[in-house]
């Protein structure tokens, strides 16, 4: 940040800008930058990387393509869908262990196939259904705030972690099932994250596949772990059926593919596991970045607390007062700029083909960064600057969806937009209302990106009651 940037921060006039890493402008030699690619991803790009339109350059044997303006989105994501709807090597490898064919990592008929009776499950129009839900497990966490006093520690992140995983548990399985087995769940997926390479560089910059990289056999054993739990809940699932409670499991197991016949038990244990994974670390990650940022907003705080008090009156919100709460959405939208949990989206190349008039030869590596398009100064003002106005504002610039993508973009767009967005804001607006955290004194927060953009390992902040 220039010294006039920090002045004005300082004085008020303009908006806090949160810790991004250092961007070099001169490109370090290649072996360098993959040491520090393996430390965080996101220190590898330069302040030219940002501006940029298609930019494109062999590392290595592989061909890796940059697409950061809208219209190149749309054309890579949307327009040659067919070409490019395969992951990359390395999502495969990290999650295909556990994930199977399911819908996150599988492409091509398979991929249809299970988008069409995965889909309306978590759609957007059933998250109605599932709101009452979250409220439920929103209180919960809010009840344990409130047992502690004010001014106790919490990591907000790891916090923030378990509220996701319990409202998805509960999503997924049902009340009962969901609350029973959350905690073995959580475990079991936390223990399989661990053992996987997660900045699987092998497979990124196309060396060869023998090159170590996973521990086989720890994997092996936390996917055994996870699959016979799922196994146990789903033969526990029909007991529980006559509830007529709304889950994900019940609709897995109802579903019927356009033959008229039920998913396979690997597959349905395949979709639950997707959509544990894809649907939990994103919006913990999410809230843990929107805390931080409060902290250290007293602008922005204050016009949340001010939306809360006014709209909500101290009553708890549900489903219907998300469309009543334009700025917390609205911080939530800036916090998934800022720090998209998903910071890089790539693909592989199925077969060769055209983007913005450049050939791209099948096997090569097509990315779109929402970190780097989020904060291109092309399209945003003061990219680096926390303003959720940005998103209330009429008048504000910003660029069309392709331009804005925490969920990605064309056919492949999250499945639970809907309800992650609705998740993340009731969260917010129900613990904010009674809260507000503070970041813990010296404690130094910075990006990394390994599956997930977190704030390092733990986000150390302490509670505050607003209203005693
Ligand atoms: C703030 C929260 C969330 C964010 C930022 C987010 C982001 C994303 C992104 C970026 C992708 C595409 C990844 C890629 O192209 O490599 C994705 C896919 C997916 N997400 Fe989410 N997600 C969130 C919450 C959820 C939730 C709550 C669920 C489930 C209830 C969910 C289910 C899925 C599924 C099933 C896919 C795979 C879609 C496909 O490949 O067809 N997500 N998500």
């Amino acid at each position: 940040m220039t010294a006039e940037a920090l002045e004005a921060q300082r004085s008020g006039s303009s908006d806090y800008v949160p810790p991004y890493p250092f961007r070099y402008t001169d490109m370090p030699p290649i072996w360098t930058l993959i040491g520090m690619a393996r430390k965080n991803f996101l220190s590898i790009w330069g302040v030219d990387d940002f501006k940029g339109r298609l930019r494109s350059q062999k590392v290595l044997s592989r061909e890796i393509v940059v697409c950061n303006r809208p219209d190149v989105v749309r054309e890579a994501f949307q327009t040659k869908h067919e070409a490019l709807q395969r992951k990359s090597p390395q999502m495969r490898h990290a999650l295909e262990p556990l994930l199977g064919d399911g819908l996150f990592v599988s492409d091509t008929q398979i991929w249809a196939k299970r988008r069409k009776v995965v889909a309306p499950i978590i759609h957007g129009s059933r998250v109605p259904g599932f709101a009452p839900i979250m409220v439920e497990t929103i209180a919960e966490q809010r009840a344990e705030w409130q047992k502690k006093g004010d001014g106790a520690p919490v990591d907000a992140l790891a916090d923030m972690a378990h509220l996701t995983a319990e409202i998805i548990c509960r999503t997924i399985f049902g009340r009962n099932l969901g609350e029973n087995y959350a905690a073995e769940v959580v475990e079991g997926f936390t223990d399989y994250q661990r053992h996987i390479d997660q900045v699987d560089l092998i497979s990124m910059f196309g060396l060869p596949e023998w090159l170590p990289r996973f521990r086989g056999r720890a994997i092996k054993s936390s996917v055994k772990r996870i699959m016979a739990v799922l196994d146990e809940i789903i033969d526990s699932y029909a007991a529980q059926k006559e509830k007529g409670e709304a889950s994900v499991i019940g609709g897995l197991l109802e579903a019927r593919d356009e033959d008229g016949k039920p998913l396979s038990r690997e597959a349905i244990r395949s979709e639950a596991a997707v959509i544990f994974m894809a649907g939990h670390e994103t919006t913990a990650n999410t809230l843990a970045w929107a805390w931080f940022l409060l902290s250290q907003s007293d602008r922005v705080r204050t016009k949340l607390h001010d939306e809360l008090d006014t709209v909500l009156a101290g009553k708890m919100p549900g489903f219907k007062d998300v469309q009543t709460l334009p700025y917390t959405r609205a911080v939530i939208e800036e916090t998934l700029r800022l720090y998209p949990p998903v910071p890089i989206l790539a693909r592989e190349a199925m077969a060769d083909t055209v983007i913005s008039q450049k050939p791209i030869r099948k096997g090569s590596l097509v990315m779109v960064v929402p970190w780097l398009m989020h904060r291109n100064p092309e399209l945003w003002d003061d990219p680096d600057a926390f303003t959720p106005e940005r998103f209330t504002d009429p008048d504000a610039r910003k660029p069309n969806k392709y331009g804005y993508v925490p969920f990605s973009i064309g056919p492949r767009i999250c499945a639970g937009l809907q309800f992650g967005l609705t998740e993340a804001i009731l969260s917010l607006a129900i613990l904010a209302q009674q809260f507000e955290l503070r970041l813990a004194p010296g404690t130094d927060v910075q990006p990394v990106a390994r599956l997930t953009l977190r704030p390092g390992e733990d986000l150390p902040m302490t509670l505050h009651p607003r209203h005693s």
